[in-house]
């Protein structure tokens, strides 16, 4: 009989499973030359030329064009996409959004404005956000957008704003759902929050509403950000649809539209994979048939940042220095935290990990990698800060002074998101290619 060995020898002589290194979803939606990364039709080193110098965001309009025609192909027709300007608000590229989306969702006066002078309507532009201003409301009334009402209050000064300027305010409510996104990168619903009026107030409110004093629009719906599981996006719409349905019957004027949120992500991080739209698209089918008689005449809206844009964009920066600090080799850039914060890992990340980054000038295919020596290099912004992280720990092609180092997925939540003051580093560039 085979004697039992103690618990700690057992695990010993069990052969040792390969650990499976998460890798990252596949990038390879950029074209290149020569090895060198390609955006729009130019390499990353003529857009240097073009913009005048590193560091820089580059956008592909191509590809943004591709995910936009792509999602539409795969949601029901009645569905309208709306893009938010605050993931990308880099005036050529909203300007370019016009011809690609049915509306905008704006979260400021600034970028009401910038929405306004991109050509689209007045009546597809909603501003959401709290905190909006007598100023911000006036505006807003004034140019004739939609506002997305936050709170009773803000509720209330635009009806006084509306009479005093003797025009009606198109307001639509933006509801505080009692539910969440789960699984979601950042939660915007649910339990107590500033976005949005709770749903349990509703039922008061909408008796209450003066109608003959505003345009009532509809409601606004918005659970959360950045999520990769169909099957959370799926019971979010589920019960997204069940309320809508529940105020509609509440509201005693016709209403044009129900904003269903966004919350589509995109991969980030290694282990990460794209989300399939075909389960999330074919509950959408059944929810429509299922609510056809109470959503007739109401427009569907569903709103995006990220998932246009995110995955079109990257961020140039050149290595300026080489060094090696007992035993570590840093790569260390033109640019870093203060133009990609998220990518630094400081824009509510709990946990930092790796965007996906690339030498830009060598792009080695898999078959002639084993040719090029690689690497283990902790790459770095110039800003005397330890949170200057732009990757860490990463295997790249041996590479010097002069080389550039590309982020991915970098479309969204970049330069706007980012301290660019900070340290009073020198000025970024973005181009729309
Ligand atoms: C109201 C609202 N709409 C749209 C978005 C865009 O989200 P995303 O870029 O993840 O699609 C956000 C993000 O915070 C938001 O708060």
């Amino acid at each position: 009989m085979t004697k039992l060995l103690p618990k700690k020898a057992q695990q010993k002589a069990l052969p040792k499973a390969p650990r499976q290194v998460p890798k990252h979803a596949d990038i390879s939606h950029f074209a290149s030359q020569n090895n060198e990364l390609v955006i729009g039709d130019k390499t990353i080193s003529q857009i240097e030329k073009l913009v005048g110098s590193t560091p820089y965001y580059a956008y592909d309009k191509a590809l943004i064009a591709n995910t936009v025609a792509s999602l539409k192909s795969v949601l029901p027709e009645k569905i309208q996409l709306h893009y938010a300007i605050k993931a990308n608000p880099y005036p050529s590229l909203v300007h370019f959004m016009v011809n690609h989306v049915s509306g905008f969702d704006v979260a400021s006066k600034k970028e009401m404005l910038l929405a306004l002078q991109s050509g689209m309507p007045a009546k597809e532009i909603s501003f959401a956000g709290p905190g909006k201003t007598h100023d911000d409301l006036q505006a807003a009334i004034i140019a004739g957008i939609t506002l997305h009402a936050e709170s009773t209050t803000e509720i209330n000064r635009a009806i006084a704003l509306g009479v005093s300027l003797a025009i009606k305010p198109n307001i639509a409510i933006r509801v505080n759902p009692a539910f969440e996104l789960k699984a979601s990168g950042m939660k915007m619903s649910g339990g107590s929050k500033p976005f949005g009026i709770d749903e349990e107030l509703l039922p008061e409110l909408l008796k209450e509403l003066p109608y003959d004093k505003i345009n009532f629009k509809g409601f606004h719906i918005f659970a959360g950000s950045q999520n990769l599981k169909a099957d959370a996006i799926i019971e979010m719409h589920e019960k997204t649809f069940m309320l809508a349905q529940q105020l509609v019957a509440l509201t005693p004027v016709k209403i044009a539209y129900i904003n269903i949120g966004g919350g589509l992500g995109i991969p980030y991080f290694p282990g990460e994979q794209r989300l399939t739209l075909d389960e999330i698209s074919a509950n959408l089918s059944k929810l429509l048939k299922q609510y056809q008689h109470t959503l007739a005449d109401i427009n569907i809206i569903m709103e995006l940042g990220r998932y246009l844009v995110g995955e079109a964009g990257v961020y140039v920066s050149k290595i300026v220095d080489k060094k090696v600090s007992r035993a570590t080799t840093y790569l260390i850039c033109d640019g870093g935290l203060h133009h990609h914060l998220s990518n630094s890992g400081n824009f509510g990340q709990v946990i930092r990990k790796n965007y996906p980054v690339a030498i830009g000038n060598k792009l080695v295919s898999t078959v002639d990698r084993k040719e090029l020596e690689n690497e283990l290099v902790n790459i770095v912004g110039p800003l005397c800060t330890p949170l200057d992280i732009v990757a860490d720990k990463v295997n790249l092609p041996k590479s010097d002074i002069g080389d550039y180092v590309v982020v991915y997925q970098s479309g969204a939540y970049g330069a706007s998101a980012s301290p660019k003051d900070f340290l009073s580093q020198p000025q970024l560039n973005e181009i729309l290619l």
